[in-house]
């Protein structure tokens, strides 16, 4: 086991090194922020000035994304006057990737210079309250599938980038959380607060674990998110996360249609100027 650990180790550390040789030599200028975009919610990207896109299927080490509505790519450029790195697209753990290599791109933009984080998810919508197209402002998580023993800082430490127990009481910023609520109100958008819920999938929930992720105090629930905020804290970087809520939990089997990736595809389209208006007024302030 001592021996598997420790290689796993000598692998994320090579396969960091070769992504950043390869990324500094197609474009070398410094990251400031990493943004995660998720499913359906790529068209910020198209802002970027000055773009780079380098797909993850060119970059050493990188996983594929191989989900509809994920291209797969890093558009480095500036964004409203900021230097950023954004993901178009991500992986995830149903893909069949170990955590290490789901959250390898985090841990290359630190090595890259960023700072901070903008995580963005598409997510089933737990809390009564929220409607469909409702965007929330992610306060909190609860790690279930690192519960369950699958937690990307598994593994010998990486003591360059952070500590053996990082804490996690404000792993979503405060001072972004507020700035994030203030830019909703000036855009007239609605913003949802609550926790998120990360589950393996790819699945959607039964009716009795959607009653059991409520009891345990979700808002909302999703496949991804929490594994590259951890890496991210443990890095340093501040984090701001934000879950589009792309269809509401059936408590019962007989509430309404069950969800669908069509579903998640269609309302993230409402979802992606509501998320692109707090992300212009937060991001060039958030340095
Ligand atoms: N459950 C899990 N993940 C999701 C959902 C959901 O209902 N909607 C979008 N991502």
């Amino acid at each position: 086991m001592a021996n598997v650990t420790a290689s796993i180790q000598q692998t994320l550390r090579e396969s960091i090194e070769a992504a950043v040789t390869h990324l500094r030599h197609l474009d070398a200028r410094p990251w400031r922020v990493l943004i995660i975009l998720g499913s359906g919610l790529g068209a910020l990207a198209d802002e970027v000035a000055d773009a780079k896109r380098i797909p993850y299927a060119d970059i050493p080490g990188f996983a594929r994304s191989t989900v509809q509505g994920h291209k797969g790519q890093f558009v480095i450029g500036t964004l409203f006057g900021v230097p950023v790195a954004i993901m178009q697209g991500r992986m995830h753990f149903y893909e069949g990737y170990p955590l290490w290599q789901v959250t390898l791109p985090v841990r290359v933009a630190r090595a890259m210079g960023a700072t901070h984080m903008i995580v963005t998810n598409a997510a089933g919508g737990i809390n009564r309250a929220f409607n469909i197209a409702d965007v929330m402002l992610i306060t909190d998580h609860i790690n279930l599938v690192g519960m369950a023993g699958h937690n990307p800082l598994i593994g010998p430490n990486l003591d360059e980038y952070g500590p053996r127990f990082p804490e996690m009481t404000t792993a979503y910023d405060p001072e972004l959380r507020q700035r994030a609520a203030q830019a909703a109100q000036a855009a007239g958008i609605e913003l949802r607060q609550g926790v998120y819920v990360c589950l393996a999938g790819p699945n959607f929930e039964t009716p009795a674990e959607l009653r059991f992720l409520r009891a345990i105090g979700a808002d909302a629930v999703g496949m991804s998110t929490v594994h590259e905020v951890l890496v991210a804290r443990h890095a340093g970087l501040r984090v701001l996360g934000l879950s589009g809520i792309t269809n509401v939990a059936r408590l019962s089997a007989d509430e309404g249609a069950p969800p669908s990736h069509e579903e998640v595809m269609q309302a993230s389209a409402q979802i992606a100027p509501k998320i692109f208006a707090i992300v212009r007024d937060v991001l060039p302030q958030m340095l």
